[in-house]
Order: structure tokens, then C-alpha cells, then sequence
């Protein structure tokens, strides 16, 4: 029988072992699988690996550590130290970190006009998750972001970005849903609308991508990419649904936008799904932006030191986030290290939204997200003629770009 010290080290050898098959399912979850056989096939492997476990587990308690041998001995021994070392050092580490310099976060809840929220739920798949007590997935939040971006051009100070992310359109939501959301960041009159991928998520919601992206304009434009999911519901229909919807399709190259103030670079990837972007043919620019559905591209984007701006999704922000530990299953080959918010490496900054709908529509201490992102330069903080029509709303509380609507309770971070 296991003796007190060995129950502690098993209990250690088990979170362990937990946190190392979800490392593993969320590795595989980055790999660029486009096919949900292969997915499903790995799944139901780690499955077999959970339910072997538990069998060992079980076997363990009887003979003690000290019965362990070869192979299994080393590989509790690595667990019991991931339970015991790792993840509290993890831990620690994720929840000391601050937001880059440079930045100011406000959150505050979207006024949707739906009461009771119920309304926005439809009848299609997974309509029953959304009915889940305490599931936040129809409770979006409009978290504004202030950047300075260092070498910004003093003209383009003040430059506002909506940025939208997994919607996941499907007939599980009410499309009234994804329509309001739309409205609202219209009317917060973006220069620019940037979207990064995984629009659809049934193939019933693919005629949904033009009447509820083609509701939002942007003043210098609006450009998308695909993602992992869009690959499953038709990528050419997906594609013309973009187009129609009045968006310029990015994915794979680089697009340039002439202002007065200075060009703006927009380019796009959906690697490892859909094409990638590289650093040949990137255009001369004052500002530059990348759209990238996995943030998993970033310490190559960032190692460019030409990119200002990167825009990502596809982690939703794990959707469950626990209390202290965070977030746990993230489709990430970093697992839980870009789940979402900002990142700084060098000059770029990557932005992580936690999207606005999901395949699985549940969750909890994570809601859905629209952003909008307001540029600033340091050189012209503080002066006027810029082209940036976020300009004024920097200067301001940013919520005030909803004029009528009062002020909403505010969450203020960095
Ligand atoms: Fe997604």
C-alpha cells in the first residue's frame, strides 16, 4: 500500500500527467488538420491514453512509487514534477504578467438591445449549450484598446481598428445576434475593419457572411482572412461570401491602402491551414499590419521587426477559464501562452481577441469579444491634422464613441 509521502507524490504525478495530455491535445490542435477524421482518430487515442492511465493509477496506489519500474517509473517521475514544479511556477509566472508598455485596456459590455438574451438563440446544433446557466456566449464585451505604436506616422495618430474574430456563424445563434454586434462597432466609425477568420461554422450560415459582415464599413476599407474552420464549410463559398460582403481578401499576400498621411501595409495568413505570408513582397509602409488567424506565427512575424500590428484569433481565449489557473485547452503549439490579450516582442505588438462565437458555443470567465484598437504616436500625442478619425476618442474616455448610450459600467486595466 502507498505510504502518506507516496499518496502526496502521486497526487502530484496525476495533475501531472493531466497537464501533459492537455499540452498534447492542444499541440495537435495546431498541427493544420483540415480533416475532422484525423482529429476525431487522435482524439479517441488520448482517450485510450486517459483510461489506461486510469487503470495504472489505480494499479499504482496498491504497489507504491517504489513498485515502479523502467519506462512508467521515468515517466512518473516527469509527471510528479510538471504537478509539483511546473505548474505552480507556470502559474505564478501567467499571473504576474502585465499588459506591454504602452497600452490601456477598457472592457465594458456591448448594450445589446436583446432582453431577455434567450432571443438570440436559433435551433440549429448546439442551441441547447447556449441555454446552459451561467454560459456567457451571449453576453459580448467591446474591449478598446489605446497603442502607441513607435514609429506610427504622425499623420495616422488617432487611426481606429475594429477588429473581429471567430464568429463561427451557425444557426445554433439567431443571426439578430451577430447582426446588433455589427451595428454597434458600425457605429463606433472605424478607419478600418479587420477580420481574422473563422467565419462560418455551418454550412446553413455560409449565406449569412454578407448581410452580417457587409453591415460594418470602414473608412479606409475592410479586409479579412480565413480560418481553420472555414476550410471545413466550403473555403471558395466562404471566399465569395467575403468578397460580397465587400471585404478584401488578404489571405496569403499583402495589400496597400494610400492615405495622405502615409501607406498602410495590410497583409493576412491562415497557416498552417491556408497559405502564409513571408517577408518577400512586403510593401515600403509607415504602418504596417498583419491578419493571422493562429497567433502560433508570431515569434517568426515578430523576428521581421517590420510588423507593427498583428491580429489573431483562433484560441478563444480556452472559452473556460478557471480561477487562478486560467485558461487549459487552446488550440496553441505554445498551448496556454497566447491564449488572448497582447503580446509584445520587439517592434510588433500582437493583439489575441477571444472572438465572438465558437464550434462548442459554452462560456465561463470568457465573453465573447468585438475590439477596437485606437493607434497613437508618440510624436504626435497631443497634436491635431492627423487622418486617424479615432483621433479625438483617444484623447477622450473611448467609450464616449457611444454617444446616447451613457456610460456603462467599465473595466479599466494597465
Ligand atoms: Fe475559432
Amino acid at each position: 500500500m502507498a505510504t502518506p509521502v507516496a499518496w502526496i507524490w502521486l497526487i502530484g504525478a496525476g495533475v501531472g500527467h493531466l497537464c501533459l495530455v492537455v499540452l498534447a491535445v492542444n499541440v495537435l490542435h495546431s498541427l493544420g488538420w483540415r480533416s475532422h477524421w484525423i482529429e476525431s482518430a487522435t482524439l479517441a487515442g488520448l482517450g485510450l491514453v486517459g483510461l489506461a492511465s486510469l487503470g495504472i493509477a489505480v494499479w499504482a496506489l496498491g504497489v507504491g512509487p517504489e513498485g515502479w519500474g523502467g519506462p512508467l517509473g521515468a515517466y512518473g517521475a516527469l509527471a510528479g514534477v510538471v504537478g509539483w514544479v511546473g505548474l505552480p511556477i507556470v502559474t505564478v509566472w501567467r499571473l504576474c504578467r502585465r499588459p506591454p508598455v504602452g497600452l490601456r485596456r477598457v472592457s465594458v459590455p456591448l448594450p445589446m438591445a436583446g432582453e431577455p438574451r434567450s432571443c438570440y438563440i436559433g435551433d440549429g446544433p448546439g442551441s441547447r449549450i447556449l441555454r446552459l446557466p451561467g454560459n456567457q456566449s451571449l453576453e459580448p464585451r467591446l474591449d478598446e484598446l489605446s497603442v502607441v505604436v513607435e514609429r506610427l506616422p504622425r499623420g495616422l495618430d488617432g487611426l481606429s481598428i475594429i477588429h473581429l474574430t471567430d464568429l463561427h456563424l451557425a444557426p445554433c445563434y439567431d443571426r439578430r445576434f451577430f447582426e446588433e454586434v455589427m451595428d454597434l462597432a458600425a457605429g463606433l466609425e472605424p478607419d478600418l475593419v479587420l477580420v481574422t477568420g473563422d467565419i462560418v461554422e455551418h454550412d446553413d450560415a455560409v449565406s449569412w457572411i454578407a448581410p452580417v459582415l457587409g453591415r460594418l464599413r470602414g473608412r479606409l476599407g475592410q479586409y479579412a482572412i480565413v480560418g481553420n474552420h472555414d476550410f471545413r464549410h466550403g473555403e471558395a463559398a466562404v471566399r465569395r461570401g467575403i468578397a460580397a460582403a465587400g471585404y478584401v481578401d488578404v489571405d496569403g499576400l499583402w495589400h496597400t491602402i494610400e492615405t495622405p498621411a502615409g501607406r498602410i501595409a495590410v497583409g493576412g495568413t491562415s497557416a498552417p491551414w491556408g497559405p502564409d505570408l513571408t517577408r518577400q513582397g512586403m510593401p515600403k509602409a509607415g504602418l504596417r499590419i498583419v491578419l493571422s488567424h493562429s497567433p502560433d506565427p508570431f515569434p517568426r512575424i515578430a523576428r521581421w521587426n517590420a510588423v507593427d500590428l498583428m491580429l489573431c484569433g483562433h484560441n478563444h481565449g480556452g472559452q473556460i477559464r478557471v480561477p487562478v489557473l486560467g485558461s487549459i485547452l487552446v488550440p496553441s503549439r505554445y498551448s496556454r501562452r497566447f491564449d488572448q490579450g497582447q503580446f509584445r516582442r520587439g517592434r510588433t505588438l500582437m493583439h489575441v481577441g477571444r472572438g465572438l462565437g465558437a464550434k462548442h458555443p459554452l462560456r465561463w470567465n470568457c465573453p465573447p469579444e468585438l475590439t477596437r484598437i485606437v493607434l497613437r504616436s508618440p510624436v504626435a500625442m497631443g497634436s491635431a491634422g492627423s487622418v486617424g478619425s479615432g483621433h479625438a476618442a483617444a484623447a477622450e474616455p473611448l467609450w464616449a464613441g457611444y454617444g446616447g448610450r451613457g456610460l456603462w459600467p467599465r473595466t479599466v486595466f494597465g
